[in-house]
């Protein structure tokens, strides 16, 4: 017999691939791309088998409801993303996913009905991986999103606009108040910590605030055979110096501080050309606030003095800014009290990944469910959930619903 667990990871698996990747012999599925929609065209077969009616909203998510017996209640959502970074692993995002749907399967084979319909969301851009923002489609859901925030282009160019949806109606996905009862997002812990307390699912207590930036840095290009070593305006070895700075800056904090230059781009991108311009983006991350714009300030600062030493120019854009994220504390109650029905001590953990969560809890209270995963490897093909855990965690999302139902106090 297939269990639920089980059942989710080998939808995830199924999606790991074309037509559900755009890349060959890996996972990337951008958000708006044919390996998106295909995925989306799947899931909401998946959604309707499980008893709920499918809809697509304003910003391209898919949505299944499930009604309960009060169709005015405000509704639990349960989701995670369906976009993927660059040959990525098969479950970050997806199976907090499939997890929802199989929540409500079991809910609809039982013909049990909540006092709040349920709602399984697949939000689209929360890597960011093709637009220069990510969770732009929760952020849209959670109304935190402005208009001007909409004129983007990928890097081939191809505008938001024009990608699949409409951005003067884009914002009309945010959910009207009093419409939304929490919040709940099953994911992969993608860390090391269930892993070596021996544990296969913890209840997450808040999310490391974000800051990212695009920074161009500028010099000459010039002829690589003819320009003496003095003479240059490299702007290479100067990104380089000022990402090697941006290592020691987030490495002497000591802290939870951490800083990544994830992305970088040369141009021309000629062997006997001295680059001319260098892209790269930087990410900055803290459960403390005020830790994390300390150390971008910081960044700031040595970044400067370094174009400013080898006569460089530098534009630092700030393309994300995310503050830390409490989950609710009560419902971390009643996660942890069905983590302990499921016969698994319950557990707390911090997040240092992002998640739609973090922006969801600027409408409603939200929880979030994490499920070890291999050795913490995650963004990696190499990532990998055991389907015996994720049995576990749909055991405990069944015994979260059921405690919110109980707790649940109509309007
Ligand atoms: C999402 O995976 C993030 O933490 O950047
Ligand atoms: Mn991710
Ligand atoms: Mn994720």
């Amino acid at each position: 017999m297939v269990t639920g667990g089980a059942r989710a990871v080998a939808r995830c698996d199924m999606l790991g691939v074309a037509p559900y990747s755009d890349m060959e012999g890996g996972l990337y599925r951008a958000y708006l791309t044919p390996a998106y929609a295909a995925a989306q065209g799947r899931l909401s077969e998946w959604m309707e088998a499980a008893g709920m009616t499918v809809r697509r909203d304003a910003a391209a998510n898919l949505i299944g409801r499930y009604e309960g017996t009060d169709a005015t209640a405000p509704a639990l959502l349960i989701g995670s993303h369906l976009d993927s970074v660059r040959d990525a692993g098969r479950y970050d995002g997806p199976l907090g996913i499939m997890l929802g749907v199989e929540a409500i399967d079991a809910l609809h084979q039982a013909d049990k009905r909540l006092p709040f319909p349920i709602e399984v969301i697949a939000f689209g851009d929360e890597e960011g991986s093709r637009f220069p923002a990510a969770m732009l489609t929760s952020r849209a859901v959670a109304g935190t999103l402005s208009p001007d925030a909409l004129d983007l282009s990928d890097s081939d160019g191809v505008a938001l606009q024009d990608a699949g949806v409409d951005t003067s109606t884009y914002l009309s996905a945010v959910r009207a108040p009093g419409t939304t009862l929490a919040y709940l997002e099953a994911h992969i812990e993608q860390g090391p910590v269930l892993e070596a307390k021996g544990l296969a699912i913890g209840t997450v207590t808040g999310i490391a605030a974000q800051l990212r930036f695009a920074a161009i840095v500028t010099g000459q290009a010039n002829h690589a055979g003819t320009t003496t070593m003095g003479l240059r305006r490299d702007a290479m070895t100067g990104a380089a110096e000022m990402m090697l700075a941006i290592e020691r800056i987030a490495r002497d904090d000591a802290s939870d501080l951490v800083a990544t230059v994830g992305r970088v781009e040369a141009l021309p991108g000629a062997p006997n050309v001295i680059p001319g311009e260098v892209r790269f983006t930087i990410d900055v991350r803290s459960g403390d606030e005020a830790r994390r714009n300390r150390a971008a300030q910081a960044i700031l600062v040595a970044l400067e003095g370094i174009a400013s030493t080898r006569h460089l120019s530098l534009s630092l854009n700030q393309i994300h800014d995310l503050p830390a994220s409490p989950c609710d504390p009560a419902l971390m109650d009643l996660m942890d009290a069905a983590i302990a029905d499921t016969g698994q001590p319950p557990f707390r953990l911090v997040s240092g990944a992002g998640h739609d969560a973090m922006v969801m809890a600027a409408l409603c209270p939200t929880a979030m469910l994490f499920i070890r995963c291999k050795d913490g490897i995650s963004h990696n093909p190499a990532e990998h959930v055991d389907p015996a855990d994720v049995d576990i965690a749909l055991q405990a999302i069944m015994g979260f619903i059921e405690n919110l139902g109980e707790n649940f106090v109509g309007a």
